[in-house]
């Protein structure tokens, strides 16, 4: 007799009643066992090859009526995988249908898998609650960058008397010591653009309110005073970190530019054009009686619209 094939019709001894949709193969014999029949719809039923009568080219004809076929239940899936999922796909050399579609028992074993799983899920609890206490100390040396507080130090820049004119930026440079993560501490070039501003830009800058600095934990660490007349903007730019300039623009007068992505910032800080998401962003300032300038250091996250401190 030949195999049965896939998509096959299968015509029970008074009607048609569908087309094969898997077959299924006993392992130990290596021959097609069941064959699985989607029944015009109302689902799947699993015959033995024992109820074929006869197998055709394209073509399997059962010893049943149609009503007992429909009677059988319906074909538990979940009970078979594929003879790819066991990796066992010799067991296919003697028969002849498409790869995948051919079905083999789950295993006796595999049936218990929810318990197995439980126990397995539970040797891993318990291995890891012994290797904690060793791997604590090397997580939290691995970690402890991520929790390192922020520092707010003040940092002299330089002496206003560099500035000569209100609303124009200039440039302060200044060496910062930086730890990044497990690398040696190493001292970098930074900068920073101060203005001593004008009363229409300290207005636009503050909108009537002081602004407040904080750390981490939320505390506050500083607040400049809306009617305090200098201003330092940190020098990277918010779109993403580049180094901007004060600049000459053609018809927007003296700017902010920056050359990376031509974002533009007037002396308030605001965008003027470009894909800066936000506004420079401002830092804490101060200025002794001698007049030397001192900030706190800090960076926030680039690209994002919101302010969000980073370093
Ligand atoms: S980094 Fe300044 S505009 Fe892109």
């Amino acid at each position: 007799m030949l195999q049965p094939k896939l998509k096959s019709k299968v015509r029970c001894t008074d009607r048609d009643i569908g087309e094969v949709t898997k077959v299924i193969l006993d392992p130990l014999s290596h021959e097609i066992s069941h064959i699985v029949v989607s029944m015009n719809g109302s689902g799947e039923r699993q015959i033995e090859m024992a109820q074929v009568q006869d197998v055709m080219e394209d073509r399997v004809e059962l010893r049943a009526p149609a009503s007992a076929i429909a009677a059988l239940p319906l074909f538990q899936r979940h009970d078979y995988v594929t003879t790819h999922e066991v990796e066992i796909s010799h067991l296919e050399d003697n028969i002849d249908v498409t790869p995948g579609e051919v079905l083999v028992p789950f295993p006796d074993l595999e049936k218990d898998v929810k318990r197995r799983t439980f126990f397995m899920n539970f040797t891993h609890v318990i291995a890891f609650l012994i290797g904690l206490p060793m791997a604590y100390p090397i997580l939290r040396f691995l970690m402890k960058p991520m929790y390192m507080p922020f520092d707010n130090d003040w940092l002299m820049v330089g002496n206003v008397s560099k500035i000569k004119q209100d609303d124009v930026g200039v440039q302060f440079q200044y060496m910062k010591k930086v730890k990044e993560a497990y690398m040696p501490e190493a001292e970098v070039e930074k900068s920073v653009w101060v203005l001593k501003a004008s009363p229409e830009v300290l207005d636009k800058v503050y909108q009537d309110k002081d602004q407040e600095f904080r750390d981490a934990s939320g505390r506050i660490i500083w607040i400049n005073k809306k009617d305090f007349p200098y201003i330092a903007f940190s020098g990277k730019c918010p779109h993403l970190g580049c180094a901007f300039k004060w600049r000459q623009h053609k018809t927007l007068g003296q700017v902010f530019l920056c050359p990376c992505h031509l974002s533009i910032y007037d002396a308030t800080g605001s965008v003027l054009d470009g894909p800066a998401p936000r506004a420079l962003d401002a830092l804490p300032i101060r200025v002794s009686a001698g007049g030397d300038v001192e900030i706190i250091d800090m960076e926030f996250k680039a690209g994002v619209k919101s302010q969000i401190r980073i370093i």
